[in-house]
């Protein structure tokens, strides 16, 4: 038998399913919605999921571009939450670092990293798509891009603009995710080919073995010529 509180209790539940029916479904909506375009509801709670998983990954990047261009100017792409550029910045006490973000929330988030971490002098966060810069030309020794590429709505546009904003004999290296791990990243030879009709003219795309020997990553490197002397 079931008793008269159970029931009650039962109603109760079945009502207020019905009357947030529509709220709920509208969540659900939005957070697969999200979850397909990897871009979680809000950049704070990005931010917290990577520090959980991709520090070691950053510390990686940081390390080999600290080592690339010790004294340079380095942009990276999709910076997000800045923890990339403040590793960075922290590893190269020389480099100046600017990160470009389409997000509002992302760039005001990277600026108030870089300012608790005492590095607002050298590293600077702006609002922008990677498809229009707002940036001078020939401005920067190297590009750096985490995670970022598989958003941009139209990439050859974005290397187009990254190879305006280096300098001649200047480097990108564009990290995504591998394809096998999330579909709308590129595969390597997708990423081969938008590299060959980019004004760089070629890339090398190399398997990215982290954590361990997961081949998680895949990393485009982009290299922009050198003027010829005249
Ligand atoms: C998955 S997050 C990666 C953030 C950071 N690079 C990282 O590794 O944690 C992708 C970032 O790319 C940015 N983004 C997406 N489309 C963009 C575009 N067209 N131009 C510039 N940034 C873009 C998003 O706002 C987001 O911050």
């Amino acid at each position: 038998m079931v008793s008269k509180r159970s029931l009650l209790v039962l109603i109760a539940m079945l009502g207020g399913v019905v009357l947030l029916r529509g709220r709920l479904s509208g969540s659900a909506e939005r957070i697969s919605a999200n979850v397909r375009a990897f871009d979680l509801p809000s950049a704070g709670m990005y931010d917290a999921l990577v520090a959980q998983f991709l520090e070691g990954f950053y510390a990686r990047v940081a390390s080999e571009m600290a080592a690339a261009h010790p004294g340079g100017n380095v942009l990276e792409v999709g910076s997000g939450p800045g923890r990339l550029a403040v590793q960075l910045a922290r590893e190269a006490p020389g480099m100046t670092v600017t990160g470009v973000d389409i997000s509002d929330a992302m760039v005001e988030r990277a600026a108030r990293r870089a300012a608790g971490a005492g590095l607002s002098e050298r590293v600077r966060f702006e609002v922008g798509d990677v498809g229009a810069l707002p940036l001078a030309d020939q401005e920067f020794d190297g590009v750096m891009s985490t995670l970022s590429l598989h958003h941009w709505p139209d990439p050859a546009r974005g290397l187009a603009e990254i190879y305006r904003v280096l300098k001649p004999d200047g480097e990108a290296r564009i990290y995504d995710l591998a394809y096998w791990l999330w579909r709308p990243a590129r595969g390597g030879d997708r990423l081969a080919q938008l590299a060959a009709a980019s004004p760089f003219g070629e890339g090398e795309v190399e398997i990215v073995r982290w954590p361990g020997s997961v081949p998680a990553f895949v990393l485009l490197r982009l290299q922009r010529a050198r003027e010829a002397q005249s």
